[in-house]
């Protein structure tokens, strides 16, 4: 990557609540790509709305503590094991004992709480750039589905549809630094790669972005693995990172679709690892 690749990334922060972490410290010098600077950011939904849990069922809220603190992140229903979010919320420090699921409700400690027995991050996950930012994790005990409690679809080659939703426990005021307990969604205009890479430039394969550079309403701190639908319930995207110094609304998403086959094959071995040992 070019330098001004690097000096972007310096000033860039992907979409994560760390809190009082040491681990995080050191991330905020030696990565802050990944990690939201506190001067640097604005609203989540901003703009955005309240929402019902059973718009939004797949939605899962991921509580997950390291040795230095805790943090949270947003996650999807694969299937009654299995939870897609991303490997950023997954690489510090941390035992799948201590990460904690809450499902089915939009508050977001009163859902149904599992624990996480194992999770699995991608292989090529490339913190520095931000490449791959995808990850599994299995739970202790399968949910139970309903109304408030869904899975996504991930196809191959979805659509090209204008406009996804994207729903998270992130901030809901970025520069404030505001937190929800509540679910917040918004809509969001899909953008080919090409036309994103002209606002940020490098941005790799196995990304998608979403958003708009008028910055009404976007995804921020917290939202991170959260997951962008079409049509409701087909996945497209899940939350990974922005640039705020370039635009606090164009949020760049792992392209789930192009990950299609890593899903398939990692969720069925995670799950045959649990069951069979
Ligand atoms: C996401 O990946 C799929 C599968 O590789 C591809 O068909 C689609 O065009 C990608 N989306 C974007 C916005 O690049």
């Amino acid at each position: 990557m070019s330098r001004k690749m690097t000096r972007d990334k310096l000033n860039s922060n992907a979409i994560i609540t760390k809190t009082h972490s040491g681990c995080i410290k050191m991330f905020l010098i030696v990565l802050p790509f990944i990690i939201i600077g506190s001067n640097a950011m604005e609203p989540f939904v901003v703009g955005g709305n309240r929402a019902a849990i059973e718009y939004f069922a797949h939605s899962v809220f991921l509580s997950i503590r390291d040795y230095q603190g805790s943090y949270i992140c947003g996650s999807s229903i694969l299937n009654q094991k299995v939870l897609l979010s991303a490997a950023h919320c997954f690489e510090t420090c941390i035992s799948p004992g201590n990460i904690f699921a809450f499902v089915g409700n939009a508050h977001k400690s009163r859902g149904r709480k599992y624990q996480v027995s194992n999770f699995k991050i991608h292989e090529n996950y490339d913190s520095n750039e931000v490449k791959n930012d995808i990850g599994l994790a299995i739970l202790r005990v399968s949910l139970t589905l309903g109304a408030s409690a869904k899975r996504v679809s991930i196809i191959p080659h979805p659509p090209a549809i204008k406009l996804g939703k994207v729903a998270g426990w992130g901030l809901i005021d970025e520069t404030g630094g505001v937190r929800s307990s509540w679910l917040h969604s918004s809509t969001q205009r899909l953008w080919t790669l090409n036309k994103c890479r002209e606002i940020l430039p490098g941005i790799p394969n196995g990304c998608l972005c979403a958003g708009d550079t008028s910055e009404q309403s976007y995804a921020s701190e917290g939202d991170s693995g959260s997951a962008l639908v079409i049509n409701g319930y087909i996945q497209v995207g899940l939350v990974s990172f922005k640039r705020p110094d370039t635009s606090r609304g164009l949020v760049v998403y792992t392209n789930v679709s192009h990950f299609y086959h890593w899903i398939r094959m990692n969720t069925r071995n995670l799950y045959c690892r649990e069951r069979f040992g």
